[in-house]
């Protein structure tokens, strides 16, 4: 059996430093060794983007890296972006819009959708169902997600 390998790596503006067997992917890291909830697993293949989090500047499944991948690595996660208020505008469009229903897919909605406004606060309705169609959401239909997303570029650009 292979042993764990020590890992260090900043999470959400802090320092961590564990041991964890080089198997373990990024997302059931954060889940069960961090307590990091807000990071969600569906697919576990790369498909529904449940696991959307930030490695280092660009957005990221967490089920297709291994832990130890993250070593030396600054990983954010819903609850870095929550907590530090970065996406608070966002969070309240998609209360507002009704942009969540059972709220499974919302963090990594969330991930993605300010990974595409910090590199195009212009977005179009077509650029965000783009940058999306990589996140399944099986409650909404995905109409006020994208309300919600254009709501909150449009803010940001004192439209
Ligand atoms: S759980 Fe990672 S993409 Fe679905
Ligand atoms: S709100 Fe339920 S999966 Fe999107």
């Amino acid at each position: 059996m292979t042993a764990p390998v020590p890992i260090s790596l900043d999470v959400n503006g802090e320092r961590v430093v564990a041991e964890i067997l080089p198997r373990v992917n990024l997302a059931d890291f954060l889940r069960e060794q961090l307590q990091l909830t807000g990071t969600h697993v569906g697919c576990e293949h790369g498909v529904c983007g449940a696991c959307t989090v930030r490695v280092n500047g660009e957005i990221v499944r967490a089920c297709l890296m291994l832990a130890v991948q993250a070593h030396g690595a600054s990983v954010q996660t819903i609850e870095g972006l929550s907590d530090s208020g970065e996406v608070a505008d966002l969070q309240a469009a998609f209360r507002d819009r009704n942009a969540l229903q059972c709220g499974y897919c919302t963090p990594g909605m969330l991930m993605a959708a300010q990974d595409l406004l910090t590199q195009n606060a212009d977005a179009s309705r077509e650029e965000i169902r783009e940058h999306l169609s990589g996140n399944y959401c099986r409650c909404t239909g995905y109409q006020a997600i994208v309300d919600a997303v254009e709501a909150t570029a449009r803010r940001r650009r004192g439209a």
